[in-house]
């Protein structure tokens, strides 16, 4: 399965704009269905409701939750509300929650632990800053944040999780790596999970890509990359585009099992 998630981030003034996204997303789908794609649209809080009801193969996430189910928490959402709201994702530790909010590893642990214990597929991000690149230190700060990820799983827990790449700098800049670069993360990440689990729980694990993505970089940034899909911001804000997307990889996949 290839994933096309969107990320609308603080986006969608009223709900009127936002019933007007589902509008066009449905209309653009139509009464088409896909067997190898499926996509996790992730709006404001506020608008979750609506987004749960979507056409068949695409979902609503959340952006964010707390690790708590329920008490003196001001401002947070727990787990179990996005479960009752018939949420099925969530995506957590994303890059302006890590450096405008202050998340730290052991923060987005607690997340991926809460969301798993509340049956919520937790969309996790990891990625470097533009220093980290500079300095070489990729590596050395992906193998932490994964590791903080993943300790205290299970390997039931392990493979729902959908770990998301995305480099710091390549968010809202249209700047994006190789993809020859992306495939090294891709083989680091498996790597590090083969050693805390084994090499058929690695390969089980979804890893997408995020940062600048459009549909024109589909090709470099998931087949080529070997990445199980994308994770999309601004283009994310345009229907056509996620259903676009969502279309170029059914097809991929589609002439793929013909051969
Ligand atoms: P852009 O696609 O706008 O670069 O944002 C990526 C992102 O942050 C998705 O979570």
């Amino acid at each position: 399965m290839m994933y096309v998630v969107g990320n609308l981030k603080m986006n969608m003034l009223s709900r009127e704009e936002a019933l007007q996204y589902i509008a066009v997303l449905k209309r653009e789908i139509k009464d088409r269905r896909y067997t190898a794609v499926k996509s996790i649209l992730c709006p404001p809080f506020l608008y979750l409701s609506d987004f749960v009801h979507l056409p068949a193969s695409v979902e609503s996430g959340a952006q964010n939750v707390f690790w708590e189910k329920s008490g003196a928490y001001t401002g947070e959402i727990s787990p179990t509300m996005l479960k009752n709201a018939g949420v099925t994702s969530v995506i957590i530790g994303h890059s302006e929650r890590r450096g405008i909010h202050g998340e730290t590893n052991e923060v987005v642990k607690k997340k991926t632990l809460a969301a798993l214990k509340h049956l919520l597929v937790p969309i996790v991000c990891i990625g470097e800053t533009a220093e980290e690149r500079r300095t070489e230190e990729t590596a050395r700060v992906l193998e932490q944040q994964v590791r903080s990820i993943f300790a205290d799983l299970s390997r039931m827990q392990a493979e729902k999780v959908i770990i998301a790449y995305e480099p710091r700098w390549a968010i809202g800049t249209d700047t994006l790596p190789t993809s020859g670069e992306i495939l090294q993360v891709r083989v680091l990440l498996r790597k590090i999970l083969t050693e805390q689990y084994d090499a058929q729980l690695a390969e089980r694990i979804i890893i997408l890509y995020g940062g600048s993505v459009k549909s024109s970089f589909l090709p470099a940034v998931t087949w080529e990359a070997g990445m199980d899909g994308v994770l999309v911001g601004r283009e994310s804000l345009f229907p056509y585009e996620i259903v676009k997307m969502m279309n170029i990889l059914e097809e991929h996949a589609t002439v793929e099992s013909k051969d």
